[in-house]
């Protein structure tokens, strides 16, 4: 992997404040404001970054709006913040330039152009974001589009995560629901090229999409229920929460895992029935598969599905996108000085 020239930034000096969209409570878009906040300080091991572009993704939006996964919502509370988010700058992923590194700080220099994914952590809804130098963040290869870098890794960690947990090999049956979105399409990408056999479900006017992402089979929710079909599948991957293990354990053949990627606590602790299981939780969130992703990206066998492009000034719009349910990929969202340049 060639990583993108360096760009000397180290004579720019950095400025005090910076502009970041911060929830000032649970709620729709309208919580989302703008405000001005300190530059965040980094220790002797830390990288700021200059956020050139991140996303709006589903975890975003379910944190902003308190929306957790049914049975999750006192525990996402507690951990989360009771009346507002203890984290209140949200942004899972992002994309930028390292506007500075801590005295120890050997792998990264000012001016590297790198992809960073907070994660859970979040905070790449801001002009600057901080980075543990061992955390995850990875050079951008030169040429990346600035759009793919700051939508590789939401969906396309959980996707990762989600098929190594369910040991999905070459030649099996792998039904997606959710198959345009963000994790969906990342999930028919990923899955197709491990060798399975990807049907997707998904409506009319996404089926050319998700064939072209890699599946053979598409059915469309509006016309067929795909919980009537013959028990044909050895992984039901559900992105959407369509399902549940329940639903879905007429469609399942023996052996068959049922991927509860938006499911709650219920489809996390169900245990299994016969040689069926149920898979679910949070993604693991590590640098090996984002260092995948990148990889891929470069050689043109991922590349994650982009819905629309919006500039930061509009960040609420994307969270409004994003909790239309109908989102094609992910909402990535340029800061204001990249598009001034
Ligand atoms: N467990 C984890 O660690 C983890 C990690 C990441 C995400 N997630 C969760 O995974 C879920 C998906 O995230 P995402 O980013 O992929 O969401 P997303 O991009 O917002 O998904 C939107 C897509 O879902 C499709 N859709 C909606 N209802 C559908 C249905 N009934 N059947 C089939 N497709 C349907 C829509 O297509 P149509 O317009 O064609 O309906 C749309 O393209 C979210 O609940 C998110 O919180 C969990």
């Amino acid at each position: 992997m060639t990583a993108a020239p360096s760009l000397d930034f180290r004579a720019a000096p950095l400025p005090s404040q910076m502009q970041a969209w911060v929830a000032t409570g649970y709620g729709g878009p309208d919580v989302l404001a703008l405000r001005h906040l300190p530059l965040p300080r980094i220790g002797a091991r830390d990288v700021l970054i200059r956020v050139e572009a991140t996303t709006v993704s589903a975890g975003d939006r379910r944190l902003r709006a308190s929306d957790f996964p049914t049975g999750m919502g006192l525990l996402g509370r507690a951990f989360c913040g009771v009346t507002r988010l203890r984290r209140p700058v949200l942004g899972t992923e992002l994309t930028g330039i390292v506007a500075a590194v801590g005295s120890a700080v050997t792998r990264f220099a000012p001016g590297d152009a790198v992809i960073a994914f907070p994660g859970a952590a979040v905070g790449g809804h801001a002009e600057y974001c901080r980075f543990a130098e061992t955390g995850m963040i990875l050079p951008r290869p030169a040429g990346m589009p600035i759009k793919t870098a700051a939508a590789l890794g939401f969906g396309g960690t959980t996707a990762m995560d989600f098929l190594r947990r369910a040991n999905c090999t070459a030649g099996e049956q792998l039904l997606v629901v959710g198959a345009s979105g963000t994790v969906g399409s990342a999930l028919v990408q990923l899955a197709a090229k491990a060798g399975a056999r990807v049907s997707a479900v998904t409506s009319s006017g996404n089926q050319v999409l998700v064939r072209a992402l890699g599946a053979e089979d598409v059915i469309d929710y509006a016309v067929r229920d795909v919980t009537a079909e013959p028990a044909r599948w050895d992984i039901v991957a559900d992105a959407v929460g369509a399902l549940t293990f329940a639903r879905a354990l007429p469609i399942l053949s023996e052996g068959g895992r049922y991927l509860s990627i938006a499911g709650g606590l219920g489809e996390l602790l169900a245990r299994p029935k016969g040689s069926r299981r149920s898979i679910g939780g949070p993604a693991s969130e590590n640098v090996a598969d984002l260092a995948a992703l990148v990889d891929m990206a470069v050689a043109g066998t991922f590349r994650p599905l982009i819905d629309s492009v919006l500039p930061f000034a509009r960040l609420p719009d994307a969270h409004a996108r994003a909790d239309s349910g109908r989102k094609r990929g992910s909402v990535v969202v340029r800061l204001d000085h990249i598009e001034r340049q």
